[in-house]
């Protein structure tokens, strides 16, 4: 079983960026230890800080008919309606995460444009919601 993950804009400064929302660890460390917790599955990760870059990776993941996707968008779930047009255009489910409650933080993070497309979303959980995605895209709890 492959997964995606995928990140968007400003994302490749975990760890640094207002640590206090996002918290200390980087990106590079959430994806090792999602490699470690899931040994059986095959991880791909991309992180772009272009809209483009994200459209093109969705629609590669349809092309080689990947499991599954967890994908934080990042500011671009305020904003995208290209990026929920990818999503939409996809057949691999496709899980939305966001570290911090966005329903719970400013007004313009209050509306998601891709959560319609998507089979769920988590928020709030920090990096534990990345690993809640990927059980749920393994099926184990189904
Ligand atoms: C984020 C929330 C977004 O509002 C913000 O623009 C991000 C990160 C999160 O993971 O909490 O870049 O997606």
């Amino acid at each position: 079983m492959t997964i995606l993950i995928l990140n968007g804009p400003n994302l490749n400064l975990l760890g640094h960026r207002e640590p206090d929302i996002y918290g200390h660890g980087t990106l590079e460390d959430l994806e090792a230890r999602l490699r470690a917790a899931f040994p059986d599955i095959t991880f791909e990760c991309f992180q772009s800080n272009h809209e483009g870059g994200l459209i093109d990776r969705l629609q590669q993941a349809h092309a080689q008919k990947i499991d599954g996707i967890v994908f934080n968008p990042g500011a671009f779930t305020h904003t995208s309606v290209a990026l929920r047009d990818a999503i939409a255009a996809i057949d691999p489910p496709l899980v939305e995460v966001h570290l911090s409650n966005i329903y719970a933080r400013e007004r313009f993070r209050h509306s998601s444009y891709v959560s319609p497309v998507c089979i769920g979303q988590i928020c709030g959980l920090g990096r534990t919601g990345y690993f809640l995605a990927v059980q749920y895209l393994t099926g184990a709890d189904r």
